[in-house]
């Protein structure tokens, strides 16, 4: 992707999340989902009591507060929305927690640092136009050793291994938009592996509640990756509608959010 395009998309990414930091808060507030979705990936990823860990697109700083206050890490989150990180700032207050308004893709630009003993992209690597580049700069941040992960975006699997978005675009006659994401899994995998060789991989999943995705996909930079080209009013009528042509499954199905986890090598720094 040529550095104007990846440009315009990170700035369309900005914008909606500097307009999501209160409907995704209340979301929160009431699912408590991405607490527990750090909580999965930084057991999952290996992380230790004191560890200096870079929370790379921290938003409201959900994550980088689960990591300091259950996990006892000392956390700098960076994020491009300045909105997200405002409003984190105003919340958190935590002194082993830093906010920082910064590109993921040039992550010692915005800390000054290079000694991070690990790296988390707590849902948000699939929203990065360069994510290898990014994942390659979040390493050369790391020591020799230094954990790095990620948690991917939501898919949503039937009682046989049905991928039901699909499934549920089409029950409601709408067109499934070509790319849910501006990464892919396979491609941040492949990010991943680059720069770590060995790569280990997991899931944190529950079960598929219609309600938790109409909520979920309600914050006006989630529903933007399901109707990228309606208006915000119009796409939270069109999220009704897609998950509610999901109630037959609600017992049976789940959510899924891969995660993914390697180890910056010792010989490369
Ligand atoms: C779904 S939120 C996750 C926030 C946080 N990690 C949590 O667990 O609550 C994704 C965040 O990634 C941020 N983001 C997307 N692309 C980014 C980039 N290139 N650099 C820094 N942050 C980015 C967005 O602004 C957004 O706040």
């Amino acid at each position: 992707m040529d550095d104007a395009r990846a440009r315009k998309i990170k700035q369309v990414v900005a914008n909606n999340f500097d307009q999501s930091f209160a409907a995704y808060e209340e979301f929160e507030e009431k699912h408590g989902f991405f607490a527990d979705l750090t909580r999965a990936l930084a057991e999952f990823a290996g992380l230790e009591k004191g560890m200096k860990v870079l929370d790379l697109g921290c938003g409201t700083g959900i994550s980088s507060a689960v990591l300091a206050g259950e996990f006892g890490c000392r956390v700098t989150g960076i994020d491009l929305s300045a909105g997200m990180v405002e409003e984190g700032r105003k919340r958190i207050r935590d002194p082993r927690v830093e906010l920082l308004v910064g590109d993921a893709c040039r992550p010692a630009a915005a800390t000054g640092n290079r000694n991070f003993d690990a790296a988390l992209y707590n849902a948000s690597i699939f929203i990065i136009p360069e994510a290898r580049q990014s994942l390659q700069a979040a390493v050369a941040c790391l020591e020799a050793g230094g954990i790095i992960g990620f948690s991917f975006y939501p898919e949503l699997v039937g009682a046989d291994g049905q991928e039901l978005f699909a499934e549920a675009f089409t029950r409601c006659d709408r067109p499934r938009p070509k790319k849910q994401t501006i990464t892919g899994y396979n491609e941040a995998l492949a990010g991943l592996e680059s720069c770590c060789g060995a790569v280990r991989e997991g899931e944190y999943s529950k079960p598929l509640s219609t309600a938790f995705l109409v909520d979920f996909f309600s914050i006006p930079a989630q529903s933007a990756s399901l109707f990228p080209r309606l208006d915000y009013r119009e796409r939270k009528t069109e999220v009704k509608k897609l998950f509610a042509a999901l109630e037959p499954e609600s017992e049976s199905a789940r959510i899924v959010w891969r995660l993914a986890a390697g180890r910056r090598p010792p010989a490369a720094r």
